[in-house]
């Protein structure tokens, strides 16, 4: 039995989906613990593309039991969206996708009270318009709407038109109990559901969403997003006890990108960032938005292992870096005049990254799936983070189909 938490250790899109697919082929369940339809997890399997928003990224495997847990917050109509995805894909999910009874469920106004708050605040967090602040602050007010509340329909309707109040109109509003409905046949007890799980020895999988850095408590606050995206998130967010956690992989990009708005001291704004940008194709998976790319900071990692547990490493899109002939590598800060080796998580706009330059190899790995194949100046380049992290890198990734995959 095995119990692994899946974490991005940098500002998300790591390739945690991709991952979370590659890993579940050894499986039993795979659930997610916190975000929303923020997220985007990308799969891509026999050269066909998936994007995932509320769906565990396990569901392509089809003995497979997926969970949505009760620390994410449900859009009903993102999800049966991707239901509906899922179904022209002839992907059968009947009896083993299940939606914890304790989630809390976005309402549309939410989605419209996110971007008025982005557009009041000065500085705007750049959220992704999902409803996703809005959605917590309920949550944690005791003014939200469970997925059980989806039993009553006529007690639903009436929370709903308390919280929208004259807001929204009551056409909409019987569209949006519709999709809330389609939820009806996934609710469970997820928290007896686990715990069986655990009794019965079964390889578990707890999916993050985002990045550690975009952690509530510990990214760059205030620009995060309203989660503990962290792996103590999966142990509240997915009813999993800590003392039944074995694994914590912390997935990072062999460089670096953000979306959205907050600090990113190793971002390039200069040709090298667009090379990472078009050759590594950073376009959000959720909004579209175009992401911002730099070089891996490898001191930001190490905060990340910290806060994390993390106790592998997996390196995603290595393929990208084919074609610098050096690459950098943040290894120090400089602040206040005086070096650190700490992530100045609050001080990014005072701090400057340090870099170290290594030889890049100029070389196409795209799509390899053996180690020993890789040219040396590849490998070095995953020793150095090995060594600088002191935490064993598991699994290179060099493309985004499953197979592009080494397991080291
Ligand atoms: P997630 O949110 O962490 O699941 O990551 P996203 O799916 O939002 O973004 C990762 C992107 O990189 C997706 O388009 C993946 O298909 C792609 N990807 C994942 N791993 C690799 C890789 O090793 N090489 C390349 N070139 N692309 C990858
Ligand atoms: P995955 O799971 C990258 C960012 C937004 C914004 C901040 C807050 O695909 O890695 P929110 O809508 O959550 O209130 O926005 O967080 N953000 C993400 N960035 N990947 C994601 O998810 C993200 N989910 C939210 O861009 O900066
Ligand atoms: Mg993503």
């Amino acid at each position: 039995m095995s119990v692994s938490i899946i974490v991005g250790a940098q500002w998300g899109d790591e390739g945690k989906g991709k991952i979370v697919d590659y890993l579940s082929e050894k499986a039993d369940i795979v659930a997610r613990y916190q975000g929303g339809a923020n997220a985007g997890h990308t799969l891509v399997f026999n050269s066909k593309k998936y994007i995932l928003h509320l769906i565990p990224s396990g569901i392509l495997h089809k003995n497979i039991e997926c969970v949505i847990g009760n620390g994410v917050v449900i859009d009903p109509i993102a999800f049966t969206e991707e239901l509906n995805m899922l179904a022209e894909n002839d992907i059968d999910i009947s009896n083993r996708l299940f939606i914890s009874e304790n989630a809390n469920i976005v309402l549309p106004i939410y989605k419209k009270l996110d971007l008025m708050r982005e557009k009041e605040l000065n500085t705007a967090i750049g959220t992704t318009g999902r409803g996703i602040g809005p959605a917590y602050t309920n949550k944690i007010s005791r003014t939200g709407i469970r997925v059980h509340d989806i039993r009553n329909e006529q007690a639903l309707r009436a929370k709903i038109l308390a919280i929208t109040k004259n807001d929204e109109e009551i056409d909409k509003i019987d569209a949006f109990i519709a999709h809330c409905m389609a939820l009806l046949p996934f609710i469970k007890d997820t928290a007896y559901y686990m715990s069986d799980a655990i009794n019965k020895n079964k390889n578990i999988i707890l999916e993050g969403a985002q990045g550690a850095l975009l952690d509530i408590d510990y990214g760059t606050y205030p620009f995060v997003t309203s989660s503990n995206t962290t792996s103590g998130g999966a142990c509240t967010g997915a009813a999993i006890p800590p003392t039944k956690i074995n694994k914590v992989l912390g997935i990072t990009k062999a460089y670096c990108t953000r979306v959205g708005n907050g600090p990113f001291p190793t971002e390039q704004v200069n040709a090298i960032g667009e090379m990472l940008s078009e050759r590594g194709f950073e376009i959000g998976s959720t909004t579209g938005r175009k992401r911002r790319c730099g070089w891996l900071d490898l001191v930001a990692l190490k905060y990340s292992v910290m806060i994390n547990g993390i106790t592998e490493i997996v390196i995603t899109k290595l393929d990208v870096l084919d074609a610098f002939d050096e690459i950098k590598v943040a290894t120090q800060y400089k602040l206040k005049g005086a070096l650190t080796n700490m992530f100045p998580v609050n001080e990014c706009a005072d701090a400057l990254p340090e870099y170290t330059t290594l030889k890049g190899w100029q070389q196409n790995i795209a799509g390899l799936n053996d180690f020993n194949k890789l040219p040396s100046a590849t490998r070095d380049y995953i020793k150095f983070i090995e060594d600088y992290v002191e935490v064993p890198i598991s699994i290179v990734s060099t493309g985004p189909d499953r197979q592009d995959t080494i397991f080291m």
